[in-house]
């Protein structure tokens, strides 16, 4: 069954990005000129997603708008002749169908994902996390799907290798590898210890699931961090059901915080052809400046 719909939580008060975040959302911080929520929706779109269901809580009108027709710019824009911009700020408000849900109150992951529920119905369905940003021709939740695919469309978690030091950021998943990339699960952590990882494959949140989960939701109890977890619900599935965990391919940024964040904006700019000179220049003047050599 093809996947249509993604749920994207958006929740989260964004507090490793304050001050910013104390009057603006953090999604719409951008990478340049392109808030990192953009990213996101459009590795959804690009797979074929066509649906995003906003888990929200005040404050996050900025994002819903993002992705909605302007037409006081789009008549401004037009007035002024600025044809290129014009067509930009077109086509993201008609990239996707957005609809949204709040989360009133923040209990965790798993309860986010379980606001959703009545916007999913009985289909499976995608759940990206906005704190990383995969680059990669095919993008890496359509990696995931053609898993699903592949396997009578049961629930596959993203995953990529972690340094030991950093399974305590993360959920962890274990199973018995099937081909090179690809498990069967046997269980799901979250957030172990170094000590009590089972494994280094930690996911960094790109979820196809199917909609057995939210019967799992409503049961669990609070978990890590007294918090209600996806992961201890994807624990229950793979008990009951087969689920996969996939390492996909992609370029990953930790854009959660402000080094990973530091890391995609020097990488976006060099990538990009109209940023790049000018910031391999200002690198080269400023570590003249400070008299750094490297
Ligand atoms: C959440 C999930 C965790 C996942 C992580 C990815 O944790 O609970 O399993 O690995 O996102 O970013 P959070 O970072 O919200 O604490």
């Amino acid at each position: 069954m093809k996947i249509r719909k993604a749920i994207i939580p958006i929740a989260g008060k964004g507090t490793r990005f304050l001050p910013a975040t104390k009057e603006i959302a953090k999604e719409i911080i951008p990478i340049i000129n392109v808030p990192m929520i953009h990213y996101i929706v459009e590795e959804a779109v690009n797979a074929g997603v066509e649906q995003i269901i906003f888990v929200t809580s005040s404050g996050k009108y900025s994002v819903e708008d993002y992705f909605d027709r302007n037409q006081e710019l789009e008549a401004f824009l037009e007035r002024n002749n600025k044809t290129k911009e014009l067509e930009l700020i077109k086509r993201i408000g008609s990239m996707v169908s957005v609809t949204s849900v709040r989360q009133k109150e923040q209990l965790g992951l798993g309860h986010a994902v379980l606001m959703a529920k009545e916007m999913i119905g009985n289909e499976p369905f995608a759940v990206l996390l906005g704190d990383d940003i995969v680059i990669n021709d095919i993008p890496a939740i359509r990696q995931l799907m053609n898993v699903s695919e592949e396997n009578h469309g049961a629930a596959v978690i993203g995953v990529m290798e972690v340094p030991p030091e950093d399974t305590s950021k993360y959920g962890i998943v274990k199973g018995d590898f099937i081909t090179d990339r690809t498990l069967r699960m046997t269980g799901m952590v979250e957030k172990p210890s170094s000590k009590d990882a089972p494994t280094n494959l930690a996911t960094p949140g790109r979820y196809i699931l199917t909609p057995e989960i939210f019967s799992i939701l409503e049961k669990i109890p609070r978990g890590a961090g007294n918090e209600y977890q996806l992961t201890d619900a994807i624990n229950v599935l793979c008990q009951k059901k087969d689920v996969f965990a996939h390492k996909f391919i992609g370029e990953r940024f930790d854009t959660g915080n402000v080094h990973g964040y530091l890391d995609a904006t020097i990488d976006f700019a060099l990538k990009n052809p109209e940023t790049r000179d000018q910031m391999i220049s200002s690198i080269r003047t400023r570590l003249n400046k400070y008299g750094i050599t490297l």
